[in-house]
């Protein structure tokens, strides 16, 4: 469904991505992992088109991302819960979701207001409050539901989980859980690298912006010395 070949792309004079390779099979949760700083929000932000890549190939269902402006790559079906969430703070949390909704990637179960507020109860309680008067949960759940609205085939979380308390933390565990079964192909980053690795199928491991190790999570998991060396766990 997604893969990246040698990519590379930094900031300024500086390169920052020094050959990125990634593969995710359609159905399949992927995440990538990697201490602070080694490339992982970059590589997204290559997939997503917030970048530009300097060499290499992305291509997502047979087309190649590089040559399509940002906008056209989610309307490929790739959502986007962003590391700093972008809620638009003056919007309702209605509001929010309705901006979003779409269906480009024509889903045969589209992702409607009452599916999302199924998902996130909190929300629908919160409906009429504007997105600067949400908790920082609350605001990362309206960023879920509103990657969801578009009805994307493919949805990548970057830090989905970071600074939040660990019941709110736990409810979107829950949601990726639940929406992995359903067969939404995922491709995650996140700290908690014990209940990441319980999620997903196979595992990247970056440094310094590049692929060091890659394979079946569940060989991670019980892999000590491949944390200490690269996730310093
Ligand atoms: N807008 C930017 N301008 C210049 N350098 C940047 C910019 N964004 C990121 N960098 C640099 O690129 C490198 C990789 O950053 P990136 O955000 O991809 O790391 P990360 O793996 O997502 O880290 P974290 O776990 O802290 O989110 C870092 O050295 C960072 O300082
Ligand atoms: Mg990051």
């Amino acid at each position: 469904m997604l893969r990246l070949q040698q990519v590379h792309a930094g900031y300024g004079g500086s390169e920052v991505l020094s050959g990125v390779d990634l593969l995710l099979r359609e159905g399949e949760v992927v995440t990538l992992l990697g201490r602070n700083g080694m490339g992982k929000s970059t590589t997204i932000h290559c997939i997503m088109g917030q970048l530009a890549c300097r060499s290499g190939s992305i291509v997502f269902d047979g087309c190649e991302l590089n040559d399509l402006p940002a906008f056209r790559r989610a309307r490929l079906g790739i959502g986007w819960v962003p590391e700093e969430r972008h809620i638009f703070p003056n919007l309702s949390v209605q509001e929010n979701l309705q901006v979003a909704a779409a269906n480009f990637a024509s889903a045969q179960q589209p992702w409607t207001l009452q599916r999302v507020y199924q998902l996130f109860p909190r929300l629908q309680e919160r409906v009429q409050h504007a997105g600067n008067q949400l908790s920082g949960g609350e605001q990362q759940m309206l960023a879920i539901a509103r990657a969801l609205m578009i009805n994307p085939r493919l949805l990548i979380l970057d830090e989905a989980t970071e600074g939040l308390a660990p019941l709110i933390r736990q409810e979107i565990w829950r949601v990726i859980e639940q929406l992995k079964q359903q067969g939404l192909s995922i491709l995650i980053v996140d700290k908690h690298i014990k209940t990441l690795l319980q999620l997903a199928d196979r595992y990247y491991l970056m440094e310094k912006g590049q692929v060091v190790s890659s394979g079946e999570a569940s060989q991670l998991a019980q892999d000590a010395g491949l944390q200490a060396r690269y996730l310093g766990v």
